[in-house]
């Protein structure tokens, strides 16, 4: 479980001007407006719907955080844990934004509260085309696994 205390009060470190909080559900189409942006992929009509959203963020073992700058979403890191491993997800940052540290920030978060939960291993999953993500999670010391295959077994394809 995510420890309540941290999970509960709003981080508020400032930096470069923007702010680092947890994701509301009322920031739902900024959300989505955001990773249009960012180019993201995304599930607009599956996991990424507001009903599926707004159920996963109540979950105790969640930590959806978003950067704002001047009123405006400008990036996204959520991460989540089965109690066994972490999982980060939705990582962007507006173009315009890029490269001064805004994701690194949100990551660093998400892992500290996921380690504070006593999660040691931190896993995220990169398509082959998406270079940039490749270098950024490198750069935050995730390890690469040229030899694992990624298996899922879904109910519909939007999922
Ligand atoms: C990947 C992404 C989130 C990085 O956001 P960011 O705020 O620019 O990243 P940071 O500024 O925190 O970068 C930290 C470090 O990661 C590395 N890095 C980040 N972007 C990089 C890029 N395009 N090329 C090479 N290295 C990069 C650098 O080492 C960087 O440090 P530096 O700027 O001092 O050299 C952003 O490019 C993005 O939103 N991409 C599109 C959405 C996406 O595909 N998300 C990932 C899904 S898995």
């Amino acid at each position: 479980m995510l420890n309540p205390m941290t999970k509960a009060k709003e981080i508020s470190k400032r930096r470069s001007g923007f702010v680092v909080r947890e994701f509301r559900i009322t920031d739902y189409d900024a959300l989505i407006k955001l990773w249009k942006g960012a180019g993201l992929p995304h599930k607009p009509r599956g996991r990424d719907r507001k009903k599926d959203i707004s159920r996963e963020i109540t979950h105790v073992n969640a930590v959806f955080l978003v950067a704002e700058k001047e009123g405006i979403l400008i990036g996204s890191a959520f991460g989540t844990h089965d109690g066994r491993k972490g999982w980060i997800n939705r990582v962007a940052v507006l173009p315009d934004f890029r490269r001064s540290g805004i994701a690194a920030q949100l990551v660093r978060e998400v892992e500290k509260r996921l380690n504070d939960a006593g999660i040691d291993i931190i896993a995220c999953l990169i398509e082959e085309w998406n270079k940039e993500s490749v270098a950024f999670f490198e750069r935050l010391g995730y390890k690469r696994h040229n030899d694992i295959f990624y298996f899922t077994k879904r109910r519909y394809p939007d999922i």
